[in-house]
């Protein structure tokens, strides 16, 4: 064995499986966590249903040089995400470009032609959101690549859906059949499923959640320790001073936040058009909700110590924690919960009568979606909608198992670095949403975390009415509630570097925010003097004199850029008809196609299932008329503008 071998980091894969007797790996390519939890799934349901010896892996821990070394009767398993215009997930950037570029190099020398992967049998499943071009292009690449090497892929390639809101259910409709089929192609026995437990949660009475060795929310030991230093990144968040922050408009339900958050003297910089990710604090009330529905309220601050059980298994939270911090800084316990983990908890119910209600929840797919999806419960939500007792006997194990990781979110930045180096803006709509047919109002964690810290840093002592109380009774870390822990993103979103060639932007309500930079930037340009290109902006939202975002603001550049700027505006509800951005769009075709003449960039941000889908269909159907040509000719010209890069999208579904 050499060292790395020794200390249990290898990137042998094979050498790994040997040593730690496993026929079954399970590899991930996630960004936000959801391929990572879909793994962790597969790995629990493989060796509880059929005896499997599995293990989860991060694509990135391991090299592929020696892939075709793996043995026939083991199996290897991925689980890749598609992220952003088909690219690969950051951890997944090295495999992607070693199995779908020129010449694959494996360690042996053996060739394409040699079908060196025939020994490898492999089952891939593909998350991906199908509002986005090249819908599951990572695990088709994958896939398509792997089978030109000879591997056997056992069962179907399986596809997850974002965007239609199927992700789940194709999940579970996938698995089935390539379970069987597993089992055929290695002869495994499936066998009544019992819990086993990943993680050995201990608690440790001795310790008091004070000292310093244990974990109150912060996110890396060096912040634990008060000295955390960078390069912050997203590994190692910046904790920033929100230094202003107020509401752009407040009408019943809506709040609009405008905040100003310092990264001067981080090191951390940002350019116009990236994104900032907030990590988020779970609502006091949410967090009180969990704890109660699993009977640990009382204990809340006992020290908790977490270790994997077996050696592969890499604890996802940061540990000595307690109880409390564990569920209001580390876990998504927000998140709708979904029907597979509802049902393993059936063998933990309280009784018999619960016992069958989620044994039924977990068999009936319509009858789960009626009950728990319709009403975006979380997992704590959906529990006391079946009873009011307790559910104590669940190993709090099978929650971190369970739970995704609370994750950071993203913002774009409505600020210009050029104008405001030290200080990144974020314009953000808190969202507290009551659903059709729903019995409760659904609120979003990070926006919500947001508005409460701003009452607390505008020093509003009032009664705390989204939940999230700060005055957490107990330990509690060292942020003082006005300092939130973040990092910077690159993005592709970007201005052209000659600011005298035009630009056309459409953001409807906060899909305004990279534009308010944007704008922020020509206007200071101008200001200097310098010549800048016509900048039109379709905006949109409800009524002019209620969420008209940055009006002010906006006359101010007006004056500063004179003419070159344009703001041609949407109000949905002022009218009898709906008026949106892609209906102002097509009445302003002309000058649309005259700037795209003039080689002008396009930029569209927001909602990417209906609002993005729209504009860019309206804008073919502009190019197509203005210059004569049948449609299809119009809808290649955008393509040919997205892969060129003068068409851009920053897009959330
Ligand atoms: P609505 O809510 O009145 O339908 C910002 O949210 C603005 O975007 C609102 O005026 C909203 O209108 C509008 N909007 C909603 N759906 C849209 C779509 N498919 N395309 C463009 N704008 C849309």
């Amino acid at each position: 064995l050499n060292g790395a071998a020794k200390s249990g980091k290898t990137r042998d894969i094979v050498e790994k499986m040997d040593e730690t007797s496993k026929n079954c790996v399970i590899f991930y390519g996630s960004q936000t966590g959801t391929a990572e939890d879909y793994a962790s799934r597969l790995a629990k349901e493989g060796s509880q249903r059929f005896g499997l010896k599995t293990m989860v892996a991060d694509i990135e821990d391991y090299d592929y040089e020696n892939l075709d070394k793996f043995p026939d009767d083991k199996v290897a398993f991925f689980v890749l995400a598609t992220y952003g215009e088909g690219e690969p997930t950051d951890n997944a950037v090295e495999f992607y470009q070693f199995f779908t570029g020129e010449d694959v190099a494996f360690e042996s020398g053996a060739s394409a032609d040699d079908k060196p992967l025939s020994s490898l049998k492999y089952v891939t499943f593909g998350l991906g959101n199908n509002t986005y071009e090249h819908y599951n292009a990572m695990v088709r690449q994958v896939d398509t690549a792997l089978t030109k090497l000879g591997a056997q892929r056992i069962g179907t390639a399986g596809e997850g859906d974002d965007g239609a809101g199927t992700m789940e259910e194709d999940f579970l409709a996938w698995k089935e059949p390539m379970w069987a089929a597993l089992s055929d192609a290695m002869n495994l026995q499936e066998r009544e499923a019992v819990y086993e437990a990943v993680f050995s949660v201990v608690e440790d009475d001795e310790k008091s959640p004070e000292e310093e060795s244990v974990y109150l929310g912060e996110p890396t030991a060096s912040h634990r320790e008060g000295r955390a230093k960078g390069p912050f990144s997203a590994h190692n968040p910046y904790i920033a001073p929100i230094v202003e922050s107020s509401e752009l408009f407040t009408v019943k339900d809506r709040n609009c936040l405008h905040m100003e958050i310092s990264i001067a003297g981080s090191n951390l910089s940002y350019q116009t058009g990236d994104h900032i990710a907030i990590w988020p604090t779970n609502a006091g009330a949410e967090v009180d909700r969990f704890l109660q529905v699993f009977g640990i309220e009382e204990k809340r601050h006992s020290v908790i110590n977490v270790k994997g059980i077996d050696v592969t298994a890499k604890v996802p939270i940061p540990t000595p924690t307690t109880y409390d911090a564990a569920a209001r800084y580390y876990m998504e316990v927000c998140a709708p919960v979904s029907r597979q983990f509802v049902s393993t908890l059936a063998a933990f119910a309280p009784d018999e009568e619960s016992k069958s209600e989620i044994i039924r929840l977990g068999n009936d797919k319509d009858y789960f979606h009626e009950k728990i999806t319709n009403q975006c419960f979380t997992i704590a939500q959906a529990l006391q909608s079946i009873t009011s007792k307790p559910f104590t006997a669940v190993p709090f194990s099978l929650l971190i198992e369970g739970l995704n990781k609370l994750q950071p979110r993203y913002y774009s930045i409505s600020s210009s670095s050029l104008v405001q180096k030290d200080k990144i803006s974020i314009t953000a709509v808190v969202e507290s949403v009551r659903l059709p047919g729903a019995s409760h109002i659904v609120k979003g964690v990070t926006t919500n975390y947001l508005l409460a810290l701003k009452q607390k840093q505008n020093g509003d002592s009032s009664p705390d009415p989204h939940g999230l109380t700060y005055s957490i009774k107990g330990p509690r870390n060292k942020y003082d509630g006005i300092h939130v822990p973040v990092h910077v993103r690159h993005s592709n979103f970007k201005l052209p570097s000659d600011p005298s060639k035009p630009i056309i932007m459409v953001g409807p309500g906060t899909g305004v925010a990279p534009f308010r930079g944007f704008i922020q930037e020509r206007a200071a340009l101008a200001a200097k003097g310098e010549k800048v290109g016509t900048t039109l902006l379709f905006f949109g939202c409800r009524k002019s004199n209620e969420d008209f975002i940055y009006k002010d603001e906006f006359k101010t550049f007006q004056d500063q850029m004179g003419d070159s700027l344009k703001i041609i505006t949407a109000f949905s509800r002022e009218g009898s008809e709906k008026v949106y951005v892609q209906h102002r769009l097509k009445e302003n075709a002309e000058l649309v196609s005259e700037l795209l003449k003039q080689k002008a960039n396009f930029y569209v941000c927001g909602d990417a299932a209906n609002m993005a889908r729209e504009v860019n269909l309206v804008l073919g159907h502009i190019i197509a008329q203005q210059r004569g040509l049948p449609a299809e000719k119009g809808e290649e010209m955008v393509k040919h503008m997205r892969s060129s890069g003068s068409y851009q999208e920053d897009v959330w579904s």
